[in-house]
């Protein structure tokens, strides 16, 4: 992982003496952008770092992009992200609405925990973060791949177009017998009205992937990460896997690898550079 780089026609310190970029960089962000350049400020030594090979805007455009996304793109948006809320996900402990033996044990808490997931991700927009990744797209368009551990739908909402869900989508259910999943967003709120399959009569469940269960499209995953030349990880902390593993995978590959967010995910160290700050101030700079 590389923060500082002195070489290059821009010299740090001949910056410091410059109002312009002092007023760009400040102790409450930790990186910002300037110049076309961007810097990090460390608090603790009071020194600000160039970063190596700047992700400059435009930059993306000349690579076989493959971007992970996670929960911390939607925290701008207001969406709760896990681990920020003290081990609690909107009020609820996961084993209780997020696993299998959680359905089995109680199917209508669990579809009132997703009808109320539904309703914040209905209320919540796209933040510039979305958009950032949309713009990437639209010019890298099949050398694009963005694979998302989000079940909200704001990528598709920001104008993307290839978004793959490894685990799974809000705005579907599927039924247990059948398996097929299909678009609802429906609520289900009442214990004595749970959803039932048009065709078998069996119970319908949210089509999410729970922990414990196995995450969707993991050849698609991995046939797509063969072909990238960089790969982007932006607000996952890098503590559920396989998701967590595929920078290790881009590493056994010689993929340059990225991540943007406002703190070090715990796969930190594997990655080549980390871009330090919300996903919405970083990422739109550098598409
Ligand atoms: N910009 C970028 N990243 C952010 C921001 C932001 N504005 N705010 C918070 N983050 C980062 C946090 O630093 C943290 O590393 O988002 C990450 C959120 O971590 P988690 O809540 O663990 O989310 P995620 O890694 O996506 O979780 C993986 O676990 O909760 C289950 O199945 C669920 O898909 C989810 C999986």
């Amino acid at each position: 992982m590389h923060y500082w780089c002195p070489e290059g026609d821009l010299n740090p310190h001949d910056l410091l003496g410059s109002a312009d970029f002092k007023s760009a960089v400040s102790a409450d962000f930790t990186i910002r952008a300037f110049s076309h350049h961007i810097f990090q400020f460390h608090p603790a030594t009071a020194i600000i770092y160039l970063c190596t090979s700047p992700l400059l805007p435009g930059s993306l455009q000349a690579t076989v992009s493959f971007v992970l996304t996670g929960a911390g793109i939607s925290a701008e948006s207001g969406l709760a992200t896990f681990r920020g809320s003290g081990g609690l996900w909107n009020g609820h402990r996961v084993d209780q609405v997020a696993t299998p033996e959680a359905w089995e044990a109680d199917p209508a808490l669990v579809w009132r925990f997703y009808s109320m997931r539904r309703r914040d991700a209905m209320a919540a927009e796209p933040n510039a973060a979305h958009r950032a990744l949309a713009a990437i797209e639209h010019s890298l368009a099949d050398n694009f791949y963005l694979f998302t551990q989000n079940v909200d739908d704001l990528h598709e909402r920001g104008g993307s177009i290839r978004v793959h869900h490894m685990h799974g989508s809000l705005f579907h259910s599927r039924c247990v017998a059948c398996d097929l999943p299909f678009p609802d967003q429906g609520f289900y709120e009442d214990a004595d009205s749970l959803p039932r399959c048009a065709l078998c009569g069996s119970p319908v469940r949210p089509h999410i992937v729970w922990f414990g269960e196995i995450t969707l499209d993991m050849d698609e995953i991995y046939r797509q990460l063969d072909r990238a030349t960089v790969l982007l990880v932006v607000g996952t902390s890098g503590s559920v896997y396989p998701a967590a593993g595929l920078v290790n995978i881009a590493n056994r590959r010689g993929i340059r690898t990225l991540y943007v967010g406002p703190e070090e995910p715990l796969n930190a160290s594997a990655f080549d550079e980390i871009f330090l700050g919300p996903a919405t101030e970083v990422l739109p700079k550098v598409v």
